[in-house]
């Protein structure tokens, strides 16, 4: 029976497609989106309280009496949704605070995996007692990698051979932070696997690749990620068995060996060298975005059942079952992403929304939209929207996705030309 309500929190392409997928769920009678986007005005009733009011949040969770709260970023996620969800008796999708540190510090996560013995870069910490010389010439020979220990949007981390830059970044960190991060650069190529996980269990999702640079050939600034595929064939069956041996079983037993367990979405991205043994490069406690929009799509079991069984520890129960399928979606950025995006500029084309083809279909996920006063879609943000398509080959989802984005126009936007052309 649809009478089940649910609240999902945040307002990006994520949540859009988190409200997509949870509309056809056959026990989701009640869907509410908290802050939302244009997108997910069409599926779920938005309410005005940012991902970041945990107040707000648990008191809207109250009145709406909800079975389920799915949570997409990780803000609100660290400053303890979760377990004043968990104090109120009302399921959550998304870890407590003090699992979802995980993400919130960088160090605090390299300890977690020393201690569970998971494979990650040799580091060292650095505050203004250290000897930073002496630190840089340990990982000589290669490009520095320099990570700030806060949440910070995708911006935290420099790669450099320039050791001047990897010297400065160190000190400006340690200044406006205490301390910092510097690991062993490791080769190879990334990869993101997100699991699925609570205290009777794990499920992981079809591995996926995303594009985090802002052009093509894996040119220009870092971003939050402007495209990505699934699945990505980089993870052979072998590389994903070592993945779960060395990584995921480790961590499940780690995150559910003590207090409340781990529920929700372990993002786990790694890299992979040659030799196929795979590297932790981070961890998220969120689904990835772009990832989820298009992981989600090939979960053939109702998402509705599967979220809310990792919200009450019963995943072990089901049978998890995915389509036979591959996905990929195109991020549509506004001009001047990510350093400066313009914002308020009017979306058109958006009237034909899905396409189809040859047993492929793509669509729309929203992600910076709203109305504005006159009822013209505007851009909110600097990742606008992104087309996704999934179809029997990953040729076939990656052309219908281009095809519609090419529908759309929004002045100034880009988006790259070039998404999982590495595995085609
Ligand atoms: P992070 O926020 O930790 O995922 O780092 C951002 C990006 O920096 C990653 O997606 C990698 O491309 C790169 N990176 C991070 N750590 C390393 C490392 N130890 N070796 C090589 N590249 C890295
Ligand atoms: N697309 C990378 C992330 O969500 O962190």
């Amino acid at each position: 029976m649809a009478d089940k309500v649910v609240l999902v929190v945040g307002g990006g392409g994520r949540e859009h497609a988190l409200c997509m997928e949870l509309k056809q769920s056959k026990h989701v009678g009640e869907l509410h989106c908290a802050p939302g986007n244009a997108g997910t005005s069409f599926l779920a009733k938005n309410h005005a309280i940012s991902a970041t009011d945990v107040e707000g949040l648990l008191n809207l969770a109250e009145i709406l009496g909800a079975d389920l709260v799915v949570v997409g970023p990780e803000a609100p996620l660290c400053a303890a949704l979760a377990d004043r969800l968990e104090d109120i008796g009302i399921p959550c999708f998304g870890p407590v605070a003090h699992l979802a540190q995980l993400e919130g510090s960088k160090l605090h996560a390299k300890q977690v995996m020393q201690k569970a013995n998971v494979p990650t870069a040799a580091f060292h910490v650095l505050s203004d007692t250290s000897d930073i010389e002496a630190a840089l010439d340990d990982f000589a020979g290669n490009p520095w990698v320099v990570k700030r220990d806060v949440l910070a949007g995708g911006k935290g981390v420099v790669v450099t051979e320039d050791r001047n830059e990897a010297r400065t970044f160190i000190n400006t960190s340690i200044q406006s932070d205490e301390q910092v991060l510097l690991e062993e650069f490791l080769p190879g190529e990334e990869a993101s696997m997100l699991v699925i996980m609570d205290g009777s269990g794990y499920v992981c999702l079809p591995a996926s690749q995303d594009h985090k640079r802002a052009f093509d050939g894996d040119e220009g600034p870092n971003t939050g990620g402007m495209g990505a595929y699934c699945p990505a064939p980089l993870v052979t069956d072998a590389v994903c068995q070592k993945t779960i041996e060395s990584i995921i079983e480790p961590m499940h037993k780690y995150l559910t060996s003590s207090g409340t367990p781990y529920r929700g979405v372990l993002y786990v991205g790694l890299m992979i060298p040659e030799s196929g043994e795979p590297n932790v490069v981070e961890f998220n406690v969120r689904f990835g975005d772009p990832e989820c929009q298009i992981t989600l799509p090939l979960l053939k079991t109702d998402v509705y059942e599967v979220l809310e069984a990792a919200s009450t520890d019963r995943l072990a129960e089901l049978n998890i079952e995915f389509h036979d399928l591959f996905a990929a979606t195109v991020v549509l950025a506004a001009e001047g992403y990510p350093n400066t995006p313009v914002k308020g500029r009017l979306i058109h084309g958006l009237s034909k929304n899905t396409i189809q083809s040859a047993g492929a279909k793509a669509w729309v996920n929203h992600a910076g939209t709203s109305f504005d006063a006159q009822g013209h879609l505007v851009s909110t943000g600097g990742r606008v929207l992104s087309c996704s398509a999934s179809g029997p080959t990953l040729e076939a989802s990656v052309k219908l996705a281009y095809e519609l984005i090419r529908t759309i126009e929004l002045e100034g936007s880009h988006y790259r030309t070039d998404i999982a052309s590495r595995a085609l």
